[in-house]
């Protein structure tokens, strides 16, 4: 029988408490998303752009950076509960991109809010170049 291999990482992940390295996490997203765009090589600074970008969909939420500041490195604060947020960069918190699931979780609720729709595997595989870029 011949599985891709692929979907069953995501399936496992989404499943359980499986563990991953950034690294891991960025080369799912980077072949998910080769499988669309030929060739596909995850960007730190399309990251950064998507990162910064004010996108016109809810006038509070408008962009990442208004709950994880200018920086992925810098504590953040939760711009509609006020909340603490540590950095998403790996080498402030070193457990960030290490549970897909958690991961996945989260990309799906923020990208909802910001976007207006789920963020595309591209997006992703930039954002995590972006946020680990020097670790
Ligand atoms: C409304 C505030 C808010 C906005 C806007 C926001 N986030 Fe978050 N984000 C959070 C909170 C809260 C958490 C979970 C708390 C934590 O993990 O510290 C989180 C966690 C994450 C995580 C989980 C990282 C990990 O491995 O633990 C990722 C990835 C993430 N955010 C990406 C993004 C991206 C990309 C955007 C822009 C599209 C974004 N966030 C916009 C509040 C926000």
């Amino acid at each position: 029988m011949n599985v891709p291999l692929l979907p069953m990482l995501l399936l496992a992940g989404a499943a359980t408490a499986w563990s991953a390295t950034p690294r891991e996490l960025a080369q799912s997203y980077t072949a998910e998303a080769s499988r669309l765009i030929p060739g596909f090589q995850g960007s730190a600074q399309r990251g950064a752009e998507f990162y910064a970008r004010r996108f016109a969909v809810s006038s509070h939420l408008p962009a990442c950076s208004a709950c994880h500041t200018d920086s992925p490195a810098r504590i953040g604060r939760h711009a509609v509960t006020g909340k603490t947020i540590q950095p998403l960069s790996p080498s402030a918190v070193a457990t960030r991109f290490s549970d897909p699931a958690k991961v996945e979780k989260w990309f799906r609720r923020n990208c909802t809010e910001v976007l207006g729709r789920e963020c595309s595997a591209a997006e992703k595989a930039d954002f995590i170049a972006f946020a680990t870029e020097g670790t």
